[in-house]
């Protein structure tokens, strides 16, 4: 008989995501295991449970989730995952990591671009691209061959999350703008149809009047739930909405796709024990969707 399909839920809030248990039900997982407050240094033992208890043949059943607010965390705690696998003897888990939805979110934004723009020739802005959202949402684009600006309030904070970028797409077309909300971001939007607006929950980034001078805008997405809208004028549930020859997606709109890639992730996670899901893999699941 198949032995129960277990996710381990590493969260580094002090109480596990309620969200991300529920959709890992949702999403075929028979039993959650979930853990708050995970450290880097509280992550070794929980992966000897998981390798050290089923045989290689079966460890296909157990895998690992990554989640919680803070991103840099999950980021040091999937490392801190797979540096205590032991592929050599087959003794390994497959891991997802979305901490904040971070990876689910960004993929599901560039998805929704994908749907109406070749992104091989599309010129993309990212608005607070800066932020885990933002800097993954770069990446995917990057990746796809999208030239893309990387804007931030602070040209060092952009130039910097360019560069760790570059470190993982050496080819990318790839520059940092400055682009405050409360300057002129006209020369940052110039000749682009994408604009990705990645800010924190309830900030407006980009204007009304700002975004109607591009001329070239076919596609906007604002990944900000919170109001004030991110991109003025774009509605929360706006899903490929027509804004006077701009389409337009709010967080709901985009969030619909989003589900749908969080649960096809998790689904993944219980096929094979050797993959690690991270902003790229988490995107390939989205073809289709
Ligand atoms: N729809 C969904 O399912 C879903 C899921 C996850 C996240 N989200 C949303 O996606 C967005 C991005 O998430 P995140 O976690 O990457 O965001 P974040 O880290 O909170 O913020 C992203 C960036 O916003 C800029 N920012 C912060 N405070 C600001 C302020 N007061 N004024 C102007 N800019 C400011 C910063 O960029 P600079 O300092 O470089 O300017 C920061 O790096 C959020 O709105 C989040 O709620 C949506």
């Amino acid at each position: 008989m198949d032995k129960r399909k277990l996710l381990i839920q590493l969260d580094s809030d002090p109480q596990p995501s309620v969200f991300d248990q529920v959709v890992a039900y949702d999403a075929g997982a028979d039993v959650v295991l979930s853990y708050g407050s995970v450290t880097p240094e509280t992550v070794r033992d929980k992966v000897h449970g998981a390798i050290f208890t089923r045989g290689p043949k079966d460890l296909h059943r157990t895998a690992i989730f990554i989640g919680g607010s803070n991103v840099p965390m999950g980021e040091k705690l999937l490392a801190e995952v797979c540096k205590h696998m032991l592929p050599q003897y087959g003794l390994r888990v497959s891991v997802l990591l979305d901490s904040n939805g971070s990876n689910t979110t960004a993929a599901a934004a560039v998805r929704a671009a994908a749907h109406h723009l070749d992104l091989r020739s599309t010129k993309a802005l990212v608005l607070a691209g800066t932020g885990p959202v933002g800097q993954r949402a770069a990446l995917l684009l990057a990746r796809q061959g999208a030239q893309v600006r990387l804007g931030s309030r602070q040209a060092g904070k952009a130039a910097a999350a360019v560069e760790s970028i570059r470190a993982k797409v050496p080819d990318a077309k790839l520059e940092p703008v400055a682009a405050d909300p409360s300057g002129d971001l006209s020369p940052a939007l110039a000749d682009c149809t994408l604009v990705i607006a990645a800010g924190a929950a309830g900030v407006p980034l980009l204007p009304k009047a700002a975004r109607q001078t591009c001329r070239t805008l076919r596609v906007m997405i604002d990944l900000n739930a919170v109001p004030p809208a991110g991109i003025e004028g774009v509605g929360v549930a706006d899903k490929g909405a027509d804004h006077n020859g701009v389409l337009a997606y709010g967080a709901i709109g985009v969030g619909d796709l989003k589900m749908k890639i969080h649960k096809a992730a998790i689904a993944r996670l219980f096929e094979r024990n050797d993959q690690v899901l991270d902003a790229e893999e988490v995107y390939a699941l989205g073809e289709g969707l």
